[in-house]
């Protein structure tokens, strides 16, 4: 499939905007200071912190998982048995101080926002995050 080119200046801080790459939906969100401040408060309840899976790419690896803090890119699909995750921006109820991440309505996985796993959830891994990369300040090219 070839690459998604996807305008991203006009998207608000703490918004979602879904894309569509290779058939899957891909979702970019602009996180909001909020949201990164709430990475740091759960690193002691992830599954998957050195997200092992081998598609990830390298830039998927610190604890924001993406190239830029403030840009969120991964593939929105569970990595249990493949539902849609739910996008959460208030009262996400894990721990104080985090109020946005994913839940999974089909099995109850929980993904914070940085699509990481928490503990005790069915979903073995983090959310895949798709090669990608910024053209310029308005631009991502996803694929
Ligand atoms: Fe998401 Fe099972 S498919 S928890």
């Amino acid at each position: 499939g070839a690459p998604v080119e996807v305008k991203i200046d006009k998207v608000e801080p703490g918004q979602l905007v879904r894309v569509e790459w290779r058939g899957s939906p891909v979702w970019i969100i602009r996180r909001t200071q909020e949201m990164l401040d709430s990475l740091p408060l759960i690193e002691g309840r992830l599954r998957d912190p050195e997200s092992r899976e081998p598609q990830q790419p390298d830039y998927a690896r610190n604890q924001h998982r993406s190239i830029d803090p403030e840009w969120f890119i991964a593939v929105g699909i569970c990595t249990h048995l493949g539902c849609s995750p739910q996008f959460i921006d208030r009262n996400f109820g894990v721990a104080e101080g985090v109020d946005s991440g994913f839940f999974c309505p089909c099995h109850g996985s929980r993904f914070d926002i940085a699509g990481r796993v928490f503990q005790g959830v069915p979903a073995p891994t983090n959310l895949v995050i798709p090669p990608h990369y910024f053209v310029d300040s308005e631009t991502v090219l996803v694929g």
